[in-house]
């Protein structure tokens, strides 16, 4: 079989009017960036990259020295190419302008540079989320307020998993499709063009130490599904839980299944764990395009007005019929509350 590299794919997909040539531009910066955090993820304690790097994010969680050094890998690379108006990143409260010296693009670029970090020192998957916004027209001076678009709007979204292999999952709207570094050539090579989660499934990803800080209508849910062949379900389960979101959710566009970051307790008076608009937003725009769902547990992500550039959100997705009932649950609750 004929390989596709990723520059030929975007060119192809220029050529069928899918992508324009600076979104283009875009895509394979970032590509190119996450080839050298998979180098510096990938040297471990030769590279003196693991452990924290003694300061704190906007969130105030503990910085490694691998997000630092990613961060600063995505900023530095997507500077002077004059394809982005600025960028925003989980790592830095507030959103970081392009320099004078160079020229501005149309497009605003938000990441997460390494998703699943407490990995990093065990040897695990991690990953980096990006999401890709049209700058509004006729703005001199960007500021957060830019970046508040729902996930509708997305021009184009992605991830990139540090596993045993690094692979590029990418969407713009026509598909979702992966592509696996050849690290021999330094390509990233088409290996599975448009992308389909089944619409049911049988197993599940959560972190069921929460279960006793979650709400009624989740707690009923799961249940349900630990009571398996037994219980109203009428089949077992399985479960599994990488603690990296972009592994988590790799497994899910590989063989199926679901994810669920629900409200708690412990995360409600933040309105949940996950960021909407580096790590939801892509992440429901990923799985939509390989038809599965994402919803906040009542509403479609993709809609949701965001407020603030690091506004969290509960996140339930994957395949479709998962998905649509425990929404149904959160719903029903709502409802006769
Ligand atoms: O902050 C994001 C994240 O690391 C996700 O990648 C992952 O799914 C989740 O948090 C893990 O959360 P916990 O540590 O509660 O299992």
């Amino acid at each position: 079989m004929k390989s596709i590299s990723l520059i030929q794919f975007l060119i192809e997909a220029r050529r069928k009017g899918q992508l324009n040539a600076e979104l283009s531009l875009l895509i394979e910066v970032v590509a190119r960036a996450c080839k050298r955090i998979a180098v510096a993820t990938g040297k471990g304690a030769l590279g003196d990259v693991l452990g924290g790097a003694g300061t704190d994010n906007v969130q105030g969680e503990h910085q490694k020295k691998l997000d630092v050094i990613s961060n600063e890998i995505l900023l530095e690379a997507n500077a002077w190419g004059g394809h982005l108006a600025a960028c925003a990143s989980e790592e830095m409260e507030d959103p970081q302008p392009i320099p004078d010296a160079y020229p501005k693009g149309h497009h605003l670029l938000l990441f997460d540079p390494l998703d699943g970090s407490s990995n990093i020192d065990i040897n695990v998957s991690v990953g980096t989320i990006f999401s890709v916004l049209r700058c509004p027209d006729g703005i001199s001076q960007v500021d957060a307020e830019h970046f508040l678009q729902p996930g509708v709007e997305q021009l184009a979204a992605g991830y990139v998993l540090y596993g045993p292999r690094t692979l590029l999952v990418l969407t713009f709207g026509h598909g979702t499709h992966e592509f696996t570094l050849d690290r021999e050539i330094g390509s990233f090579i088409l290996t599975r063009r448009d992308i389909r989660i089944p619409e049911e499934t049988a197993e599940f990803a959560i972190n069921m130490s929460n279960q006793r800080h979650w709400q009624p209508p989740m707690k009923r849910y799961i249940h349900e599904l630990l009571e398996g062949s037994e219980g109203p379900r009428g089949k077992d389960f399985n479960m599994r839980w990488v603690a990296a979101m972009v592994a988590d959710v790799h497994r899910i566009l590989t063989r199926g299944g679901v994810f669920y970051y629900p409200l708690d307790t412990k995360n409600q008076a933040q309105g949940g764990k996950l960021r909407l608009l580096y790590e939801a937003n892509p992440m429901a725009f990923l799985v939509e395009q390989a038809g599965g769902a994402a919803t906040d547990g009542h509403q479609r992500i993709m809609e949701l007005q965001p407020t603030g550039l690091h506004q969290r959100i509960p996140v339930f997705l994957g395949s479709r019929e998962e998905i649509e009932l425990v929404t149904r649950y959160h719903q029903q609750d709502q409802t006769s509350s």
